[in-house]
């Protein structure tokens, strides 16, 4: 159970989105510049922040999430039809519990959880118009979430040019880049069918760039290693906040500058019947382009420097690290 405590950073992201995106990696605005130590000082330190205002609609977060939640009420056959079938290869569909793959723990219990994951080019079936509505409009709005923050963390490095990192995400929303969402329930389970060291998701850190967490303000479980080791828990968000957390390439991009951190979903306190309620996250893997050469950027005082390697076979890694050998964590990553 959770004994963690908060000290998660909370950003209000309106001064980045007031600028129009050219403008932004050049502007002397004190707001921005505010803004950007925040964001710099939260990477740095926990690797976790809460946006508010990130100019995400919440509208349409709020009805993808119905519509996420009602497909999850249905039946398995149903579900089934939308199956993820070679989840090494293939990145899109429906997981129930018993047919998940991915394993952070090999040698814990596996996850308590089932998922959705659907591509932000919106190619890919989904189960409702609705729900597609919603991805093509949400896609919108979090490439440009993306991006700004890209910016916001090319003005943090003091880079003479922001294109050295936008350039590795110019193909989001095309076949050149593999930016998803995922829609995981953590559906209700009585706390004595639980078993010891079993989960909701596991310990592992994101692979890509960046991270963004849509799930309701009063739902506990996502905790975050703090440098040192101890888990902090990810709360005190309000309707309509996103979690941002940073992937092991922007780490590697940065030299350790930025952190990666290890992170899991556990169970929060039972009711006094025992049972501990239902959860649901929506999630957006920020990552590069398939093509994108990600190194340590050079005169930007890193602490590491990682050689050059291409972000497609370095994703192609650890999917075989999660789903073939049941590993969530990379040791050379770890501080
Ligand atoms: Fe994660």
């Amino acid at each position: 159970m959770l004994n963690g405590r908060n000290c998660v950073p909370r950003i209000d992201f309106s001064a980045a989105c007031n600028v129009d995106s050219e403008l932004l990696f050049g502007s002397e605005s004190s707001e921005l510049q505010r803004l950007t130590s925040s964001v710099s000082s939260a990477l740095e330190d926990v690797g976790f922040f809460i946006l508010n205002n990130s100019g995400v609609g919440t509208e349409q977060l709020r009805t993808l999430k119905r519509e996420c939640i009602r497909f999850f009420g249905e039946t398995s056959e149903r579900k089934l039809a939308y199956k993820r079938t070679n989840p090494k290869v293939e990145m899109f569909g429906y997981t129930a519990q018993e047919n998940s793959t991915e394993i952070f723990d090999i040698n814990r219990p596996c996850d308590i959880k089932e998922t959705f994951e659907f591509s932000l080019r919106g190619d890919d079936p989904v189960p409702t118009d609705e729900w597609q509505k919603m991805r093509e409009e949400l896609s919108r709005d979090f490439s440009l979430l993306y991006t700004r923050l890209i910016l916001i963390i090319a003005r943090a490095l003091k880079l003479d040019n922001p294109n050295i990192i936008t350039s590795k995400i110019k193909g989001l929303g095309t076949s050149h880049n593999r930016t998803a969402f995922r829609a995981a329930l953590y559906p209700e389970v009585k706390s004595d069918r639980i078993l010891p060291g079993q989960l909701r998701c596991g310990l592992h850190c994101d692979y890509g760039c960046l991270t963004f967490i849509y799930k309701s303000p009063f739902e506990r479980g996502l905790s975050a290693k703090e440098r040192g080791g101890d888990f902090i828990d990810v709360y005190g968000l309000e309707e309509g906040d996103l979690i941002v957390n940073a992937g092991e390439c922007l780490q590697m991009m940065t030299g350790d500058l930025i952190r990666a951190s290890p992170h899991q979903v556990g169970f929060p306190q039972p009711t006094e019947k025992g049972v501990v309620p239902a959860a649901f996250s929506l999630i957006v893997f920020g990552l590069f382009d398939d093509e994108a050469e990600i190194e340590t950027l050079p005169n930007i005082g890193a602490k590491t420097s990682y050689p050059m390697f291409k972000f497609g076979d370095y994703f192609t890694m650890r999917l075989h690290k999660v789903f073939v050998e049941g590993k969530g964590l990379i040791d050379e990553l770890l501080e």
